[in-house]
């Protein structure tokens, strides 16, 4: 009888919390600034008050429909106190996007970057902000000029870049005054891939500047290339960028629009959902907590909760299951269109549960389509799990699900894109290793530290994640780490700190002893499997695949030895042993082995490895001896590789 208003409810939640996902628009992308401190202003100066003013002029002209303007601030009181200054959006953006970006230019150049410099220019990937004390309006200036690469090689001629940006040339160029000099195109190459291309001008350029600005950043790009995957030149009056993924939206020909309109969104709306969002979530916690009480009640044991992956969150969802999953539909031929009717050329993972498509909508946005197989029953459950958890969760550091497709056999899970693929695809290949630097790597480790929190403290609700491992951390363009696969993930109670189950999923090498040996899991598993990827990725190698002749079986093992004979450098990779970074390593080896240490308790927390991994200053515990061999463990009958090995599909 409660079951249709249940369901309803349930519906609606899920509903609202994916439109929010949708609606979230992400924070603008800070690329290179330069101020010369030879100009500055004193503070409380006329110079000041009018800076601030033009600043917050472009701000609010950033609202209009208007992808540049510029204004001018003091001119008809001191001439010395006059302030020029503009914004350029990057062409193919909402008004909405044009808006975030230039508010946050507007903020951080005073705030972080140049705060008493007369004259400044700062780029993002959607905009640029400029000011000076000198009229600079519809002058060609190449300087400051800066190029930026993109980390990663790419094997293809340069020639195919001078081309398709030169075509792009006289169209941005050609544009007549005052309409957007702005241009895109994209170009396939190699078979598969495809290599996107966008030139842009200030509008206030004359079309003969605008191409001589446009062809010196060609040249400069072609002089210095160097076979990299991207790469770009901001110049303050124009600026040029390829990749070999879409960077901007491409205008749809004449398809159906994408199902939600973006942009444009009022802030009452806004609010509303989020305030429905939080109710619902509430909702779904009290509901949860509620039923799970009563289950525990029933058992003997009150750490035998959880166990098997029919109880718990899956049985109170099933309700609603059905008409939640069908509302958040991506269509199913969309997604068929897609990634090409599945192609086999399509495909960019394979896994226990069925295959990863890369596909591309109609406007342009390249997804990754997780497929499951259509027999698997365990992929039922999987999906299920993977919906309803997913959608709750928002982080910069978590991989964010878009929607989903379901049609009789046929379930699908759509993804961001991740063009960089997967950790594990780095750490463990010398010559890709090689191509990044500490400062990445220290990156990749916080930021998946990062998501572990939110996980386990700052979401609303308590998740363990239970299959943490390098293939299942993704990478985006800038090498930002997002944790996926939510397949075998948990939610908690508030109040729940343990449970305890009789199916073992997860992967060999990552598991916590305690789990692996008695199916008891916590968030101190989590950070057991943080602990052994921490390691890995300093070290580069494998945890389970170690080689004996180190005299140690496990990587974890090999790193005690060493830590106890204080030659912990050792781990180190030969490579980043060249960067100057050793004590930072040494501290990260150092919080690696707290988090694998044999007794849950004595692992840390994900807080305390976040605050840990923030400052040099705080003082790190003596790690005890770690779990070495989990690897005994399974070779008991009971732990299998079969299950073992569950989950090794990420969607890429
Ligand atoms: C300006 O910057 C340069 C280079 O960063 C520095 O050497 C110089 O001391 C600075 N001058 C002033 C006045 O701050
Ligand atoms: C600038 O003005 C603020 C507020 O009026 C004041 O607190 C501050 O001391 C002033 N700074 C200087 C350097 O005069
Ligand atoms: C904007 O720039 C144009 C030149 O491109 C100039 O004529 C105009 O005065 C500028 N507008 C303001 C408000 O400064
Ligand atoms: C801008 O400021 C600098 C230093 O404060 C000054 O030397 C220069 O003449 C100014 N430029 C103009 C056009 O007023
Ligand atoms: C090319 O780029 C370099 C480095 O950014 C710069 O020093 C040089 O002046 C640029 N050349 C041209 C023609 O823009
Ligand atoms: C752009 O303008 C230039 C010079 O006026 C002309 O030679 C060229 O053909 C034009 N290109 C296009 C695509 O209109």
């Amino acid at each position: 009888m409660g079951i249709p208003s249940f369901s309803f409810s349930m519906h609606l939640v899920l509903l609202s919390i994916l439109t929010s996902l949708s609606l979230t628009s992400e924070a603008a992308q800070y690329r290179y600034h330069f101020c010369s401190n030879q100009t500055t202003f004193s503070p409380n100066s006329t110079y000041q008050s009018n800076l601030n003013n033009l600043l917050s002029f472009l701000n609010a002209n950033s609202a209009r429909e208007t992808d540049f303007y510029n204004t001018t601030v003091g001119q008809t009181q001191t001439p010395e106190n006059t302030v020029y200054g503009l914004f350029l959006c990057r062409g193919d953006l909402a008004t909405i996007e044009c808006q975030d970006c230039v508010s946050t230019s507007t903020k951080e150049i005073v705030q972080l970057y140049c705060p008493e410099e007369k004259e400044a220019v700062i780029w993002y990937d959607e905009c640029m902000l400029r000011y000076s004390n000198r009229s600079f309006f519809s002058i060609m200036e190449d300087e400051p000029s800066k190029i930026l690469w993109n980390f990663l090689d790419i094997t293809e001629p340069d020639s195919l870049l001078q081309l398709t940006l030169g075509d792009l040339v006289p169209v941005a160029a050609n544009a007549s005054s005052g309409a957007k000099k702005f241009a895109t195109k994209e170009t396939k190459f190699m078979e598969s891939e495809t290599l996107y291309n966008l030139v842009q001008c200030t509008p206030d350029l004359s079309s003969f500047d605008c191409r001589r600005c446009l062809w010196g950043a060609i040249t400069n790009l072609s002089n210095s290339y160097g076979g990299k995957r991207g790469g770009r030149v901001l110049y303050p009056s124009c600026n040029i960028r390829y990749e070999v993924f879409s960077f901007y939206h491409i205008q749809a020909q004449a398809v159906a629009a994408p199902p939600k309109g973006k942009g444009k969104i009022s802030t009452a709306i806004a609010i509303v959902i989020a305030v429905t969002i939080a109710a619902a979530v509430v909702l779904v916690i009290l509901l949860y907590c509620f039923r799970r009480r009563k289950a525990s009640k029933k058992s003997n044991s009150i750490n035998q909760v959880n166990s098997g992956i029919s109880d718990g969150v899956l049985n109170y969802h099933a309700a609603s299951e059905v008409t939640t999953l069908e509302s958040l539909q991506f269509d199913f031929g969309t997604i068929e269109a897609a990634t090409n009717k599945f192609s086999d050329d399509n495909m960019i993972g394979e896994g226990g549960f069925g295959k990863v498509y890369k596909g591309v909508l109609h406007e342009g946005k390249e997804v990754a389509v997780k497929r499951f197989s259509m027999k698997s029953s365990q992929g039922l459950e999987e999906f299920k799990n993977e919906v309803i958890l997913i959608a709750k969760l928002q982080h910069k550091n978590l991989v964010r699900l878009l929607g989903c497709g379901i049609e009789r056999e046929e379930k699908l899970l759509v993804y961001e894109f991740m063009p960089n693929k997967s950790l594990d695809i780095f750490i463990f290949d010398p010559r890709r290793r090689s191509q990044l630097d500490w400062k990445t790597f220290y990156n990749i480790i916080s930021g998946i530290a990062r998501g572990l929190l939110y996980l386990h403290e700052d979401s609303r609700l308590k998740i363990i994640h239970r299959d943490l491992k390098p293939s299942n951390v993704l990478l985006d363009h800038d090498m930002v780490a997002k944790i996926s696969d939510f397949g075998m993930a948990r939610i908690f109670c508030e109040n729940q700190n343990i449970a305890k189950t009789k199916r073992v999923v997860g992967t060999y090498g990552y598991m916590a002893p305690e789990y692996a040996m008695a199916g008891v899991f916590s968030v101190k598993s989590d950070v057991f499997s943080f602990g052994v990827m921490l390691l890995e990725i300093i070290s580069g190698k494998r945890n389970s695949g170690f080689y004996l002749t180190e005299h140690a079986q496990t990587l974890l093992a090999y790193a005690w030895r060493l830590w106890c004979e204080d030659k912990v450098l050792e781990v180190v990779d030969n490579f980043l042993m060249e960067s100057c970074w050793t004590s930072e390593i040494v501290r990260c080896i150092h919080i690696g082995l707290l988090c694998v240490q044999e007794n849950p308790q004595d692992r840390p927390t994900m807080s305390n490895v976040v605050a840990l991994l923030g400052s040099e200053s705080i003082a790190l515990p003596k790690p005890k001896h770690p779990a070495f061999s989990v690897d005994k463990f399974i070779q008991i009958d009971k732990f299998s590789i079969n299950e073992a090995s569950i989950s090794s599909m990420v969607p890429r």
